[in-house]
């Protein structure tokens, strides 16, 4: 399984707002997130999932949570306890590729298991002291920098780089 995390970072990887709602707009991420995330198969936190309700359709969010009485009433949504469920659940249905799109713990938990970044890296400082933040990891010698494209500021929006990064690993993976 190729387990791909997708985020949007402002400066000391920021990705959201401890009061609620992104303190950014670019509709460029929007589109590129869009984009990649189409037909796939998604991880959403639970609190994540909650926050982008109705925002799923063609796409097969698995809904992590350590909650065994949640239910989703969507039909095709799925639930995992885990992220080995989350990934045998994929695996079952056939599906090579698990997108983890957020949030910040859910990215936590999938990154042991991450073999792939595609960041949003945006010029932006974000002055909010608890925000919640994609998780600390070492861009030189686990991560190998694959591709970066600079996105110019526009209409009044921050400038952004787009970065992708696969890891590098031995024959260590176990799922
Ligand atoms: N910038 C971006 O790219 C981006 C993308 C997505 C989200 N966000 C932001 O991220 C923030 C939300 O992040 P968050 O960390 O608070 O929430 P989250 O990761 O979306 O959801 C957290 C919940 O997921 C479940 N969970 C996480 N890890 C688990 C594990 N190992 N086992 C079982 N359940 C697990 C738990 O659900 P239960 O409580 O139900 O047990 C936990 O409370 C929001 O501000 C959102 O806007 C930003």
């Amino acid at each position: 399984m190729l387990v791909i995390s997708i985020a949007a970072l402002a400066e000391e990887r920021i990705i959201g707002s401890s009061k609620g709602k992104i303190p950014w707009k670019l509709p460029r991420d929007k589109a590129h997130f869009r984009a990649c995330t189409a037909g796939r198969w998604l991880l959403v936190g639970r609190k994540t999932y909650d926050e982008m309700t109705g925002w799923f359709e063609d796409r097969t969010p698995i809904v992590l949570t350590s909650d065994r009485e949640f239910r989703t009433n969507v039909s095709g949504h799925r639930v995992a306890h885990s992220l080995a469920e989350a990934i045998d659940l994929a695996r079952g249905a056939g599906v090579s590729e698990l997108m983890v799109c957020g949030g910040a713990h859910t990215y936590a938990t999938a990154l042991p298991m991450t073999d792939r970044l595609i960041l949003t890296r945006i010029a932006l400082k974000v002055d909010d002291e608890n925000a919640p933040r994609f998780p600390e990891f070492e861009t030189s010698g686990e991560w190998q920098l694959i591709s970066a494209e600079e996105w110019p500021a526009e209409d009044g929006g921050p400038a952004a780089r787009l970065e992708m990064y696969d890891r590098i690993r031995g024959s260590d993976k176990m799922i």
